[in-house]
C-alpha cells in the first residue's frame, strides 16, 4: 500500500510530530502533500531522509490525497473539511471544529474504536488534555462506573502552539537574563501559572465563567465514554512546562466498595496506561518523563475522602498521544496493513 498523504498545517507543532509519527511507525506514506498558510511559502518539511516543499493550501491537491491530517485550526477545518470530502481523502481532524458533530466520530482507538467504521471518511481526534484523561477514566467506567470526575490539569506551552513555545523560550532566557519581558500583551508564560486556556464564552452565563478548554474536557470526555450524564468539574491551567499535560484527577465510583487495588489493577490492566505508583522510590508520572512516550503514566494512586472516591496524578505528551499518535492510529484502522 502507498497512500498519498496531505498535512494541512504541516509547519506547526501538531504537524510536525505527524511527520515524526508517520516515520516512525511507517505509515505506508508515497507521497507527501505537506501545506501550511502563505507565510510558509519557500519553506520545506523534512520527512522520509528527503525535503518536501511546503505548498499553500493546495485544495486541488488536497482533494487528491487518500488522508489528509486537518491540524491548521477550527475555522480552516470548518472551511476545509466539506470541501476535500467531496474529493477522495479521508480526513482525521485535529481541530475542535467536529468533534461534537453527532455525524463525525470522536475516537480514541484504546476506548471507543468501534465507534469509526469504514463509511466514516471524517473522524475527529479529541483534545489533547480529554485524550489524556480518558485513557485512566475509561477503564474506571467500564469496571467500576463512575459517578463524579473532577480535573485539575498543568499544561504545556507547546500545546498552544509553536509560536507560544518560542514565546515561552525567548521569555526564559530574557528573565534569566535580567531583561525586561515585554508588557501591555497576554501574561507571561514564564515562572507562571495562568488559569485561563481557550475562550470565553461571550455570552453573560454561568457558562462564562467556564473556559473553552475546561467545556471541551467535559463535553468530549462523556462523549466518547457515551455518558451524558457525567458530572466533570475540570480546571485547565497553562503551566511553564515545554512539553507533556500533567493532570490531577478525583473520582467518585459507583462501586462504592471498590478497593485502592482494584483500581490499580484496572489502570495497570488498560490500554495505554503505564502505572508509575511508588513515589517513596520516587516513581511517579511526570511531564518530563511522559514527554514523548506513546501513552500515558498514571501514579500517586491514593483513596481521597469517602468510601469509593480516588485520586491519581497522570502525564501524557499531548502533541503525541494527545495529537499525532491518535490522528496516525486512526488512519491505521481504516488502512490496515
Ligand atoms: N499543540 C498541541 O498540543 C495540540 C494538541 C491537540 C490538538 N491541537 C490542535 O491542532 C491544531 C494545530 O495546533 P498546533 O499547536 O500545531 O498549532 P501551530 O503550531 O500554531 O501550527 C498551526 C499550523 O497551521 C497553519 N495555518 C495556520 N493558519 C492557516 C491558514 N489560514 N491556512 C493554512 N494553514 C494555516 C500554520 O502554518 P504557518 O506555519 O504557515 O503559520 C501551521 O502549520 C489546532 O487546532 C490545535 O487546537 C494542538
Amino acid at each position: 500500500m502507498s497512500l498519498r498523504v496531505g498535512i494541512v498545517g504541516a509547519t506547526g507543532a501538531v504537524g510536525e510530530e505527524l511527520l515524526q509519527v508517520m516515520e516512525q511507525r511507517r505509515f505506508p506514506v508515497g507521497e507527501l502533500v505537506p501545506t501550511a498558510s502563505a507565510r510558509s511559502s519557500g519553506r520545506v518539511v523534512r520527512f522520509q531522509g528527503r525535503d518536501w516543499p511546503v505548498r499553500p493550501l493546495d485544495r486541488a491537491a488536497l482533494r487528491e490525497c487518500d488522508v489528509v491530517f486537518l491540524s491548521a485550526g477550527a475555522a480552516v477545518s470548518r472551511a476545509l473539511a466539506p470541501e476535500l470530502l467531496a474529493g477522495r481523502a479521508r480526513l482525521y481532524d485535529n481541530t475542535s471544529a467536529f468533534r461534537l458533530d453527532p455525524a463525525v466520530p470522536l475516537v480514541v482507538p484504546e476506548v471507543n474504536p468501534h465507534r469509526l467504521t469504514p463509511a466514516h471518511r471524517h473522524a475527529a481526534v479529541a483534545n489533547c488534555t480529554a485524550i489524556l484523561l480518558v485513557l485512566a477514566l475509561a477503564p474506571l467506567e467500564r469496571r467500576f462506573g463512575l459517578e463524579r470526575v473532577v480535573v485539575s490539569t498543568y499544561q504545556a506551552v507547546s500545546g498552544a502552539g509553536r509560536q507560544a513555545l518560542e514565546r515561552l523560550k525567548d521569555e526564559l532566557r530574557r528573565e534569566l537574563a535580567g531583561e525586561p519581558l515585554a508588557t501591555g500583551g497576554p501574561p507571561p508564560f514564564a515562572f507562571n501559572c495562568i488559569p485561563s486556556i481557550g475562550e470565553l464564552d461571550p455570552a453573560d452565563t454561568v457558562a462564562a465563567r467556564t473556559t473553552g478548554e475546561e467545556r471541551k474536557v467535559g463535553d468530549e470526555v462523556r462523549r466518547i465514554l457515551e455518558r451524558p450524564d457525567l458530572p466533570i468539574v475540570a480546571t485547565c491551567v497553562r503551566v511553564p512546562v515545554l512539553r507533556a499535560h500533567s493532570e490531577s484527577v478525583l473520582v467518585e465510583l459507583r462501586d462504592r466498595d471498590a478497593s485502592l487495588a482494584d483500581v490499580c489493577a484496572a489502570l495497570r490492566a488498560a490500554p495505554g496506561v503505564e502505572l508509575r505508583d511508588d513515589v517513596a522510590r520516587g516513581v511517579m508520572p511526570m511531564p518530563r518523563l511522559a514527554a514523548g512516550g506513546d501513552g500515558i503514566q498514571v501514579g500517586r494512586i491514593r483513596p481521597a475522602d469517602r468510601p469509593g472516591s480516588f485520586t491519581f496524578f497522570l502525564a501524557g505528551d499531548q502533541l503525541r498521544k494527545g495529537a499525532a499518535l491518535t490522528a496516525v492510529q486512526l488512519a491505521e484502522l481504516q488502512f490496515p496493513r
